[in-house]
């Protein structure tokens, strides 16, 4: 096998928000990211699942810098974001690109398709005009758009047609990484398959990583190479695909693949949702984040944090992920 470059590392992550309390009170510190770590190689799926509210769009904006993160590293294509200069950062941010959730909220309603995917040459590149109406066209084609949509607006197009749009938007500057929050979860089930099936093809053509965020695990399990999944701002367990899959061993990953059926597309779950409540991030329990909700903790689970590590091909955070198997 190749090596393949890492072209998105994180080291520890963190993003700290602070949160007003009301008048006469201190604000508290919500710790949406705690320690979040990972490499992504060329051409590679890293699916991020969890709970709504475990972190996973403050870490797609942090990763881009749309957010900066409170603290830990960020290396671009093996590159240190931290310290640049502007010109430099500049330059360096045009390799991880954004794709959203919402293909209606995410492009201007006032701009043509044709302005819209030249603007970040405008911005990033001297290109001239009808250069960049080519390399538009290019694009337009790439994603299975007709040339003659170009003078076309956003609301002139389907659901699923805006999100192509994005994810050419996303590529004009030939990114090494797209992170993409969400990408198919506002669309309609059969046409989610298609924008799923476009991305797969580009990866394949352009090389490009993904940073790929979903709840839907039948989607996680159709294009990922290896899955995060998070709970309350950390990883909890993280490793190729067929290792979670197959022999989860943190219980809330196995709650987590309880509750997805497998068989048909059409039946796919809604949000998914261990029982109990999620702590509050802003007052996590002591010990193992996820001690009250486990079905398997002991007392130890209240006390002391399980950090994470190597066990059967994955990392976990688990006191007893040795008998998880
Ligand atoms: N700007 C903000 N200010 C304060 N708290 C925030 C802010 N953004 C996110 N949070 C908090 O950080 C935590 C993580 O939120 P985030 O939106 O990243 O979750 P998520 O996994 O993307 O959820 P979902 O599946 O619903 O999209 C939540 O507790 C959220 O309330
Ligand atoms: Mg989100």
């Amino acid at each position: 096998m190749t090596e393949r470059p890492v072209v998105l590392e994180a080291v520890g992550l963190e993003k700290r928000y602070n949160v007003p309390r009301g008048l006469f009170r201190a604000s508290a510190t919500v710790r949406a990211l705690d320690g979040v770590s990972f490499r992504l190689e060329a051409g590679r799926t890293l699916a991020v699942v969890g709970e709504s509210g475990c972190g996973k769009s403050t870490l797609a904006r942090s990763v881009t810098l749309i957010e900066p993160p409170s603290a830990g590293r960020l290396l671009y294509d093996g590159r240190e974001v931290a310290g640049r200069s502007r010109a430099e950062l500049k330059e360096l941010r045009r390799t991880v690109q954004m794709v959203f959730q919402n293909p209606f909220g995410s492009l201007n309603p006032r701009k043509t398709v044709g302005a819209i995917l030249s603007e970040p040459l405008v911005i990033n590149t001297g290109a001239g005009r009808a250069e960049r109406r080519e390399r538009a066209l290019a694009m337009m084609a790439k994603v299975g758009l007709r040339s003659d949509q170009i003078d076309r607006y956003p609301h002139m197009f389907s659901g699923g047609q805006r999100q192509r749009i994005a994810i050419a938007r996303a590529l004009m500057l030939n990114p090494r990484v797209v992170v993409a929050d969400e990408p198919v979860s506002a669309l309609d089930i059969s046409i989610q398959a298609q924008v799923l099936n476009l991305m797969m093809d580009l990866q394949e053509e352009l090389d490009l990583a993904y940073l790929f965020i979903s709840h839907d695990l039948s989607v996680v399990r159709h294009i990922a190479d290896a899955v995060m999944v998070m709970y309350l701002g950390r990883p909890v367990e993280h490793g190729p695909k067929e290792v979670i899959f197959d022999r989860p061993r943190h219980p809330y990953t196995r709650i987590l693949l309880a509750a997805t059926p497998r068989v048909r597309a059409d039946e796919r779950a809604e949000r998914i949702v261990p029982k109990g409540e999620l702590p509050s991030p802003l007052a996590p329990p002591p010990g193992c984040p996820f001690h009250r909700r486990c079905p398997h903790a002991r007392d130890v689970c209240a006390v002391d944090v399980p950090p994470l590590r190597e066990v059967d091909g994955r990392q976990v955070a688990c006191h007893f992920a040795e008998e998880m198997a």
